[in-house]
């Protein structure tokens, strides 16, 4: 088991990574002495398949417990979901000495974390992302939230966990598309990183995908590191923590044009796609070099449905996006590996540009 350190002073935890380590959750739970009184937010879906080791487990760990299960799907993450989860709570005479355990993906882990940071002024939270999106990125750094009136994570809050499992075990059994998903953000963490590991996820992508070991172990313990030392530095994404947006602007928006029916790591990888040409568009980034970096998104495979999204339609949603500011679309785009450019702005027609590029560069 490897463990990675995210250093925020009195919120610092660790994030541990391995092959079969959710069977060490009463341990690692005993010895940070976190709450006993625990309610698990579990995806529907990964509590039928774990149902026997789940209970096990947190009976195990807990003096009091119960399973809350989530119905999987960007439509859990509502007002209507939270309230649930706060009445359960109450229902069951949780008090502040309650300890919430998130298992599941990226919408388990934000609407569970933020019912932990809002609940009573904010109770424990431990996350087990169970997908590889949210082992290499949501279930880490602190970001918690719910959708509001069809806007990705418009209401919401930092909050950090006590600690983040990631037990490997579990992505052996997700659907193909989930891996693709996830490998979308990983896509993301090449770019932010150097030009070894970029080197590295772009000879051994479609491994990663197919959940091959140890190529994924190596993927998923660097964009973790990646993570861990951005977040450590900037918590609450004032300055550098924006680099992990790359992509993420024309992403929401293409998940909000399509009712969320994608998985945001293909809007990640499309979003990407966008970024880097609209890098170029704006002599950000060089052509010889925008089609080496095209190599490594074009070797993932999106729904053709992306190529048939209305400009205008993207752009009023892209308006909206909580990172612009003085009514302007503020985008995170790259001039080489590991060299970010925050805060960018662009005309109208050079993101249209780099919309239909996008839409004929993406692989379906
Ligand atoms: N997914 C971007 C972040 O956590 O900051």
């Amino acid at each position: 088991m490897k463990k990675i350190y995210v250093d925020l002073k009195s919120n610092s935890y660790s994030i541990f990574v391995g092959h079969s380590i959710f069977s060490l959750l009463p341990e690692i739970l005993a010895q940070k002495k976190l709450n006993k009184n625990i309610l698990v937010v579990v995806d529907a879906n990964v509590e039928k398949l774990n149902r026997g080791k789940i209970k096990t487990l947190i009976s195990a760990a807990a003096d009091k417990h119960n399973v809350y299960l989530l119905k999987p799907g960007e439509n859990s993450k509502s007002y209507t979901e939270l309230n649930k989860i706060y009445s359960f709570l109450l229902d069951n005479n949780y008090g502040r000495d309650t300890l919430i355990i998130a298992v599941g993906g990226g919408v388990t882990g934000d609407l569970a974390g933020y019912s932990a940071a809002t609940f009573m002024r904010g109770v424990q939270l431990v996350h087990i992302p169970t997908t590889l999106l949210a082992a290499v990125d949501s279930s880490i750094g602190g970001k918690t939230g719910i959708n509001f009136e069809k806007k990705k994570n418009m209401i919401g809050s930092f909050y950090q966990p006590e600690l983040v499992l990631i037990d490997t075990e579990f992505l052996e059994t997700l659907p193909k598309d989930e891996m693709v998903s996830g490998a979308g953000e990983i896509v993301k963490y090449a770019y932010l990183s150097d030009s070894n590991f970029y080197s590295f996820i772009l000879e051994n992508i479609s491994g990663i995908i197919s959940g091959s070991n140890k190529q994924l172990e190596k993927a998923i313990l660097n964009s973790v590191a990646i993570k861990a030392a951005v977040v450590s530095q900037d918590e609450k994404e004032s300055g550098l923590r924006k680099i992990l947006n790359l992509g993420h602007t024309f992403a929401h928006a293409l998940e909000t044009e399509l009712n969320f029916k994608i998985k945001h790591g293909q809007a990640v990888t499309a979003g990407v796609i966008a970024a880097l040409n609209l890098s170029n568009i704006l002599n950000l980034l060089p052509g010889r070099h925008l089609n080496n970096l095209l190599q490594l998104p074009k070797k993932i495979v999106l729904p053709r449905k992306l190529t048939g999204l209305n400009n205008e339609n993207l752009f009023r949603i892209m308006l909206h996006d909580k990172k612009n500011r003085n009514g302007k679309i503020k985008f995170v785009l790259l001039s080489e590996v590991g060299n970010l450019l925050l805060d960018v702005e662009a005309d109208k027609k050079y993101v249209f540009k780099a919309l239909d590029k996008m839409k004929k560069d993406i692989t379906c």
